[in-house]
């Protein structure tokens, strides 16, 4: 029987909880924030504030979604960076507050490797070793699962991280309601359905180079939005969001396969907010279907940034006795632990 665990997860602009006991889900309660206003990006000061007041809440919605009560939990796990400080430093408050009072081990978490662990929670046969695309707004890592805790960077990006892209060109199309700058994969998604892919070729890097790069594209959309008239803009925006959304995709996908081709490994895991998106679930689906390797992706719920991952991540740590201090503070640069800087980095 594993822990049962108490996952808490403040790094940017979702306040979630949840409880993990014996590797599956008890609960996970994830508020997001909509009230980022007129200011077009996650405002760190309104984002900590809403941790501040929604954590409480959040917490006992956790619990009392679980059936536990305080006493039951045997570990409490908190996202200690990479993310925003004084968003990070909201839930590692309570997560303190809460093993100090409760005489609980504490372990901070680090927020890709929480992604990771996203795998494990309904895939009981996702095992070691993986190839995973850990796709989200800060972070495009495309990294070898040697074995848990042992990770190899096989690709990163060079400028943005491909949910950034999204988010950047959902605003050029205007698709963001106000106080929703990390909703911009969703709503490209949702208009692409109506639009052509191939109606426009936007650039796609170098697809032979172990790197993303998605800064190029953002600006050829933007160019290419600045020629087109008004009534065109408007007409066509279908298609240039589901180009841009190809555009994306492709070299996701591409690059997933031929690394795993190239290091022999037959098992992919997709995982991070930006694996939430259709097109990539299909055509990864589909590509890595005819390379004979098994994918696996967490539901989308279990991608975008929630507690439950974290408790995983900590539940597995926890396990190993890798206990944190009250001492322990947030980081916002924070280097994934178990990181192998050697061959494939
Ligand atoms: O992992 P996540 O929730 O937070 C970070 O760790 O950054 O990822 C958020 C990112 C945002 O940039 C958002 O636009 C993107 O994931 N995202 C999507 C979709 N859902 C969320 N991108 C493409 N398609 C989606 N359906
Ligand atoms: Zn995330």
């Amino acid at each position: 029987m594993r822990p049962t665990v108490l996952g808490i997860e403040t790094s940017c602009d979702e306040t979630s909880v949840a409880v993990v006991a014996d590797g599956k889900i008890a609960s996970n309660v994830i508020f997001s924030q909509t009230d980022h206003s007129i200011y077009g990006g996650v405002v760190p000061e309104i984002a900590s504030r809403n941790h501040t007041r929604k954590l409480l809440p959040v917490l006992r919605e956790a619990l009392r979604d679980a059936g536990v009560r305080l006493e039951d939990i045997e570990g409490v796990a908190v996202t200690s960076g990479p993310g925003l400080v004084g968003c990070l430093l909201v839930g590692l408050s309570a997560a303190k507050g809460l093993a100090w009072s409760q005489g609980l081990p504490l372990v901070g978490v680090h927020h890709m490797e929480g992604h990771l662990f996203s795998g494990f929670l309904e895939h009981e046969d996702l095992r070691p070793p993986f190839v995973a695309l850990v796709a989200s707004g800060g972070h495009t890592d495309l990294i070898e699962v040697v074995d848990l805790g042992h990770y190899r960077y096989l690709a990163r990006t060079s400028d943005d991280a491909a949910g950034e892209a999204f988010d950047k060109v959902a605003k050029l199309l205007g698709l963001l309601a106000p106080g929703e700058p990390t909703m911009g994969g969703p709503r490209i998604s949702e208009l692409a359905r109506s639009g052509d892919p191939s109606a426009f070729d936007y650039p796609r890097g170098p697809l032979d180079e172990f790197t993303f790069s998605f800064s190029g594209l953002k600006t050829a959309v933007l160019y290419h939005l600045q020629k087109l008239s008004a009534e065109e803009q408007t007409r066509l925006k279908p298609d240039v969001a589901a180009s841009f959304e190809a555009a994306v995709v492709d070299p996701l996908v591409e690059k997933t396969v031929q690394a795993s081709r190239r290091i022999g490994v037959k098992r992919v895991l997709l995982a991070g907010g930006v694996a939430a998106n259709k097109r990539l679930r299909e055509d990864m689906e589909v590509a890595c279907g005819d390379a004979g390797l098994s994918l696996h992706v967490p539901s989308p719920i279990l991608c975008t940034d929630n507690a439950a991952m974290i408790a995983a991540a900590g539940s597995y740590r926890l396990e190993r006795g890798e206990t944190d201090g009250l001492e322990l503070n947030a980081d916002p640069r924070r280097p994934l632990p178990g990181i192998d800087t050697g061959a494939g980095a």
